[in-house]
């Protein structure tokens, strides 16, 4: 399998100064893997102990598979650890949180500061009715009231489900409507690239058909032209914590109930609600932020992703705010007013450890050095990827221009549902240009074939996991059958939908889903999610979508569209049809490319063969075709 994705093996390691091992958290890698593998329930007992448990668990965790419980009785809550913990120790004033506007405004929290908003808004949502177990639905851009948002619902106990600004109406409709969203939090406007896009009009259609909603709070950014609040069902973010306590006593949570529940692409047209846990999850990013970002009280953490995805929950809010670092977070794109911006940053607040997305590294790569040898970038120590394979050249890049031959790359492996860091390589160890490496302490994964035989090295085969570990999923919200899937595809193993191939030295290197979701710009998108959207348009009759490799993107996707009879081919159609999927699922699900078909290839029992698409598509071998229809 592997030889099929062109995998080219190389043997060159890059090895970080041992200073870097030396100081860190972790220490040695294999040492700290044994001590896991000797006693796995003493490794998560002795990292959870760091952490406030208003009532100390009295069992590690209860596995009934394909169930897992952690921390057995223990009752806490996250925004304790978060904010209380750091605001009575040494931590108070220390900045937890620098904000950068696209204008170039800034507004910077520190740890006393947030606590209060916190509260305040906790409050705020209290007022209007939300209590322990309801759903929240947050829409917003990138602005410090979307941490906020999310750290208030988790401090009373709701159960925050955050959705990405890049989603259009029916996708946002499908989300409040699965979760029975109670209340939502939105903004007016986001800006990008120098203008602002309306949202609360998106949420105007979204909760047409929810039910459940009782009220949509406004925050109001554009104060020149503020957008006028409806009053019969909106409030105003200002006037909800307008007069309210800033003290909140946090609900004390058990720690099997949920914290969020967080959307993810499946395979069929509905997208899961992946639910994690309020104990095991807190667990399970404290240890990973701690253990592979190594993060020291004096850094500066950088994680570019918007915490609309599970990247944001764990790694821009929940884990670094765990370890009570000092994070920046901006609305700013990569390339705007121009490709320095980014590096700017770097400098301007002396980041340390910066983490972000294959995509955009390719994206920078082909902008050119110039930009980033604007500024000085000697702050930097750590540097990570996330989402998509980091492939060899992009991490030479990276390694070369922005970590000047210097700085760690953590290419990290792991997924909305796994809620932590699962593969990569671990500070100060040796790394391989392409591959994340191996699994971490507290995780046990290989390369298997689909009875979960482990397949040599250098044979492709399925990734997946062996053992349960704290922040996994718990649940697919109100659907346990589709979370059970995980674990009854491969006899023993949780399943994770990607193909990988793995060195002689034990390394993973991960070449791509195995499954119908495609990966775009580092975005899961589900194929059937944006078929469905497609045949959703009077003029498709049926539609089937695959992913193109792309230089910068990874893969963009290509539909093919069979119409109607009453309908005709036309550019015209293309474009009705690409604003249909825009304003539907939203701009990041939209096709590069669509063409007219009138036949799709099928299995006999009417199956839509994509990868005989594919393969046409890319001039290559279609592979087993015996079970197509002629
Ligand atoms: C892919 C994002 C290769 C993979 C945290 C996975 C990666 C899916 C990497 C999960 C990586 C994520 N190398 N592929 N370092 N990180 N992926 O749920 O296909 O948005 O299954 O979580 O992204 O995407 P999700």
């Amino acid at each position: 399998m592997a030889e099929d994705f062109n995998v080219k093996l190389t043997d060159k390691y890059y090895t970080p100064d041992p200073s870097y091992r030396q100081n860190s958290w972790v220490g040695d890698y294999n040492k700290a893997y044994a001590e896991f593998k000797n006693d796995p329930d003493g490794f998560w007992d002795r990292i959870a102990r760091d952490l406030h448990w208003f009532t100390r668990y009295d069992k590690v965790k209860e596995w009934n598979f394909p169930h897992a419980r952690w921390f057995i009785g223990g009752k806490t809550n996250i925004t304790y650890n978060c904010l209380d913990r750091h605001v009575m120790g040494p931590r108070r004033n220390k900045v937890a949180l620098i904000w950068k506007g696209e204008d170039d405004s800034e507004r910077i929290y520190t740890y006393r500061q947030l606590y209060r908003e916190v509260m305040k808004v906790a409050n705020g949502l209290k007022k209007l009715g939300v209590s322990r177990g309801d759903r929240v639905c947050i829409y917003m851009p990138m602005v410090p009231e979307q941490i906020i948002s999310m750290l208030a619902c988790a401090r009373i106990g709701a159960v925050h489900s955050v959705v990405f600004g890049g989603f259009g109406a029916a996708a946002l409709n499908s989300r409040i409507t699965g979760a029975g969203a109670k209340v939502v939090i939105t903004a007016d406007v986001t800006f990008r690239r120098g203008k602002s896009i309306p949202l609360k009009h998106i949420i105007e259609e979204a909760i047409i058909n929810a039910p459940t909603v009782e009220h949509v709070v406004v925050l109001r950014r554009e104060l020149h032209q503020p957008v006028e609040i409806h009053r019969e069902m909106e409030t105003d973010f200002y006037d909800l914590i307008k007069d309210v306590s800033p003290d909140c006593e946090p609900e004390v949570m058990d720690a099997e109930d949920p914290l969020f529940i967080l959307y993810t692409s499946g395979s069929t047209g509905a997208p899961k609600g992946i639910v994690h846990s309020c104990g095991g999850y807190m667990v399970g990013v404290y240890y990973t932020t701690k253990n592979v970002f190594d993060i020291k009280d004096h850094d500066v953490y950088w994680c570019t992703a918007d915490p609309g995805w599970i990247t944001g929950h764990s790694y821009v809010v929940y884990g670094p705010l765990l370890m009570g670092a000092t994070i920046v977070v901006t609305e700013n794109t990569p390339d705007y007013p121009d490709p320095g911006a980014y590096w700017r940053m770097v400098e301007e607040f002396g980041v340390t450890i910066f983490y972000t997305a294959p995509t955009a590294i390719r994206m920078f790569m082909k902008l050119g050095e110039e930009w980033p040898d604007k500024s000085n970038l000697s702050s930097l120590r750590i540097l990570g990827s996330v989402g998509e394979p980091l492939n060899a050249e992009a991490f030479e890049w990276f390694y070369r221009v922005i970590g000047k031959n210097r700085c760690p790359i953590l290419d990290t492996w792991w997924q909305t549902e796994t809620g932590m860091h699962m593969i990569t390589t671990m500070i100060g160890e040796p790394m391989m240009p392409g591959f994340a490496g191996k699994p971490i302490p507290g995780v046990v994964a290989d390369v298997v074939d689909k009875d979960g035989k482990p397949v040599p090295p250098g044979t492709g085969g399925f990734l997946a996991i062996s053992e349960p570990w704290p922040s996994m999923l718990r649940t697919v919200y109100n659907d346990d059958e589709r979370y059970k899937k995980y674990w009854n595809t491969i006899p023993g193993f949780y399943a994770v939908g990607d193909l990988a191939v793995k060195n002689k030295d034990g390394y993973i290197m991960v070449l791509g889903r195995s499954d119908d979701l495609i990966v775009v710009a580092g975005h899961n998108i589900g194929t059937a999610e944006v078929e469905s959207a497609l045949v959703s348009h009077k003029s498709v009759a049926e539609s089937a979508v695959i992913g193109k490799p792309d230089a910068v993107k990874g893969n963009v996707i290509k539909a093919f569209v069979i119409l109607r009879n009453d309908h005709a081919p036309s550019d015209k159609l293309k474009n009705e049809l690409l604003y249909h999927v825009r304003i539907t699922l939203g701009p990041i699900a939209m096709p590069s490319e669509i063409e007219f078909v009138t036949t799709l290839p099928k299995t006999r029992s009417g199956k839509i063969m994509r990868r005989v698409l594919k393969a046409k598509e890319m001039g290559i071998d279609p592979g087993d075709i015996s079970t197509l229809d002629e």
